[in-house]
């Protein structure tokens, strides 16, 4: 009996070190998926497969050799299938490699009804929304989830402030939500700005899923894990580093957003193409109003993704991202309400351009319904960049573009700054 025993015992343990063999054998498969996919060669290799039976089973005595081909079979038959899985499943599909908080975000259209094949709905879920969203979104999203909870906000940028925070912490803990539970976040930017930072502080942490609503969170905020709500009025004071589990894009969704908001979305994309990439910026220069949005989506993100991989923290390279924020931060302060931040953005990329960019850009905004014209007061412009930038103390690390697709970081004085905006609005009255 003790015999028995002592052998099934040695089972278990060889049973438990296989499965972790095993675990470290699927991840090497999906490594290699990976690389053939983005290298664009076959998944199946046959040839590979027998050479592989044969040597393996060189090294087993001659009565287990044809129990171990079969073995053998079934792990590769396992391992294909996770490969095939893997090719359907990575259509669409970007990895942001950022270590244990690395991640997937996928473009898809039509995917918000298979969400629950990529996150892991089987919890409790705070289903985050706000009242200009399409209710139907988080209701098809609330649907997959075993427990979901919708909370939906009023609309605005008003929304993202301590007290809508607290409400959100509230709510988990009302519904005794645990370390293990989740947040989802359906909205633009200012629903996953809180959303992001309700899941980064609730016990510490919890896991947090993306799912963007409008151009500009499907192609910038969604990802690179900058989560905050404002103070008095201070944008994203109170915030944290919180990167999502998972990025679900339907660029479907986009139907329902005002064309004002999608232009808005696009010009932060136009700006990563101005800094980055060149390709991106003809696609915006060949772009006819009514043409999908997937692959611009889908190359901004991954601009975005390769800058967040190199600087987390934003404490050098991910300041590029602020191209034309500087005078466009001024711009929205001095137009008061009137102009949207997306068009600020793209008036604030104008005066920090060549010549020969600034006429090609200038053609593209148009094309995209963007504004063109700084019409605001210029001292009230400055007097807000001034007011922005009071704690750097005599300039700013200004962002130019002489050509597109690459930029240049210049250290420059306020009046620098300000003869470079006082030039371009010369220019635009001739
Ligand atoms: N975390 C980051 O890295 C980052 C980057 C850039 C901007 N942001 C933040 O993002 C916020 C702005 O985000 P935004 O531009 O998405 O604005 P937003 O979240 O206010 O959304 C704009 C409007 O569109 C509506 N809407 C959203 N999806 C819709 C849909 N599918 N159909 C119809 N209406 C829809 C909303 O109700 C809202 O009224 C700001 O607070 C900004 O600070 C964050
Ligand atoms: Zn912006």
């Amino acid at each position: 009996m003790n015999k028995l025993e002592n052998a099934r015992a040695k089972i278990n343990e060889i049973d438990a070190e296989m499965a972790s063999l095993w675990i470290k054998r699927m991840e090497a498969v999906r490594e290699v998926s990976d690389f053939k996919r983005e290298n664009g060669l076959k998944v199946l290799d046959s040839a590979r497969e027998s050479a592989l039976l044969e040597k393996n089973s060189e090294a087993v005595p001659e009565q287990l050799k044809g129990y171990y081909a079969e073995f053998l079979r079934g792990v590769i038959g396992v391992s294909k299938r996770y490969q095939r899985d893997r090719a359907e499943a990575c259509d669409g599909l970007i990895r942001l490699e950022l270590g244990d908080r690395s991640y997937d975000i996928l473009v898809r259209r039509g995917e918000l009804k298979n969400a629950a094949k990529h996150l892991d709905l089987d919890r409790k879920a705070l289903i985050v929304t706000d009242d200009g969203v399409p209710p139907e979104y988080a209701e098809i999203l609330a649907e997959q989830c075993a427990e979901g909870y919708i909370v939906t906000l009023p609309q605005g940028e008003k929304t993202k402030d301590l007290d809508s925070f607290k409400l959100l912490l509230k709510n988990m803990l009302e519904k005794r939500f645990t370390r293990k539970d989740c947040v989802i976040a359906v909205g633009g930017g200012v629903i996953g700005d809180l959303a992001g930072f309700a899941a980064a502080a609730y016990m510490r942490g919890i896991d947090f899923y993306n799912v963007p609503t409008t151009t500009l969170s499907q192609i910038d905020s969604s990802i690179g894990g900058k989560v905050a709500v404002d103070l008095d009025g201070f944008k994203n004071t109170v915030g944290a580093f919180w990167q999502p589990k998972f990025v679900l894009i339907d660029p479907d969704v986009l139907s329902t957003l005002d064309p004002r908001q999608t232009a808005c979305g696009l010009a932060e994309a136009v700006k990563m193409a101005l800094c980055f990439d060149k390709e991106l910026f003809e696609r915006f220069e060949s772009f006819e109003p009514g043409d999908r949005l997937d692959d611009i989506i889908a190359s901004s993100l991954k601009i975005k993704k390769a800058v967040v991989e190199q600087d987390e923290t934003e404490s050098g390279l991910r300041k590029v991202l602020n191209f034309g924020h500087t005078i466009g931060h001024g711009i929205e302060t001095a137009e008061n309400g009137r102009l949207f931040h997306g068009e600020c953005v793209a008036l604030g990329m104008l005066p920090m351009c060549s010549e020969e960019v600034r006429e090609r850009l200038k053609n593209v905004l148009s094309k995209l319904g963007l504004p063109l014209e700084i019409s605001a007061d210029p001292e009230k412009i400055k007097a807000a960049v001034l007011h922005d930038k009071k704690s750097q103390k005599g300039g700013v690390s200004a962002v130019r573009v002489n050509e597109v697709g690459k930029f240049e970081i210049e250290n420059m004085t306020f009046e620098q700054l300000f003869d470079l905006l006082d030039n371009y609005l010369r220019e635009a009255k001739k």
